[in-house]
């Protein structure tokens, strides 16, 4: 299986993702975690991305995409694998498409914009693993600490309200064409396209998501 996961930050793509592997036994290819990772090593790129995504800006595609060619190689990557925030924009999908990466679905989940900021601002992430919570709809057992590990959360620097609304921008400015792009694509080459109301509860995003997968495999 190979998927894509589309939607504004904060939809809850990462939430899904989680589940989506685990069932598929693929891997999740999430760029945000990557550059963070990045920005926490110190690396080159790290440094180049850090105040980029700090402003809610995206990093260029050049960049994204070496990253991701790189890493779909790995041989962890031969069962599949999810992207999450990746393609996001229509220059990253071309490149996907022009390394003749066969996408299998690309699931879209659809949240207002209103609810992201409500989203974001109450999410808290354990850096480690990149566990998500929520103070309202998805606490932890202990407030403040990672329900598996007792390690301390914390807020990303892109979750405060103005970068949410720099990130939401972007969304719509360069990452909403994909939508119609891929259900194009959908009817030219098979990709299957499924789109989810992601405003729904966790849990019943998760049935629709994986209900729907299940169909296609
Ligand atoms: P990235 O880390 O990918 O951030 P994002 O796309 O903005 O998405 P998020 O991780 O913030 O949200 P999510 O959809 O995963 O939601 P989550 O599940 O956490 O990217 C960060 C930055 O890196 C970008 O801004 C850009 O600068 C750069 N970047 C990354 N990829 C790039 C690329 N390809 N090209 C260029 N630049 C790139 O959920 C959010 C919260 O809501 C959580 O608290 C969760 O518990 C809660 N929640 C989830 N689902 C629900 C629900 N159904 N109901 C209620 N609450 C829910």
């Amino acid at each position: 299986m190979k998927l894509i996961l589309l939607g504004p930050p904060g939809a809850g793509k990462g939430t899904q993702a989680h589940f989506i592997t685990e069932q598929f036994k693929i891997k999740q290819i999430s760029t945000g975690d990557m550059l963070r990772a990045a920005i926490a090593a110190g690396s080159e790129l790290g440094k180049q991305a850090q105040s980029l995504i700090n402003a809610g800006k995206f990093v260029g595609d050049d960049l994204i995409v070496n990253l991701v060619t790189a890493r779909i190689a790995a041989p962890d990557c031969a069962n599949g694998f999810l992207f999450d925030g990746f393609p996001r924009t229509l220059a990253q999908a071309e490149a996907v498409q022009k390394a003749g990466v066969k996408i299998d679905a690309v699931i879209e989940m659809a949240v207002p914009d209103a609810d992201i900021v409500q989203r974001l601002s109450g999410r808290f992430i354990h850096p480690a693993s990149g566990r998500t919570y929520h103070v309202k709809h998805h606490p932890p057992r202990v407030a403040g600490k990672d329900d598996l590990t007792g390690e301390d959360l914390i807020q990303r620097p892109d979750d405060h309200e103005d970068v949410i609304r720099e990130r939401l921008k972007a969304y719509h400015k360069m990452t909403e064409v994909l939508k119609d792009y891929y259900q194009k694509l959908g009817k030219k080459s098979g990709v299957h396209y499924l789109a989810v109301d992601g405003s729904q509860p966790i849990d019943a995003v998760k049935k629709e998501v994986l209900t729907a997968l299940a169909k296609i495999k």
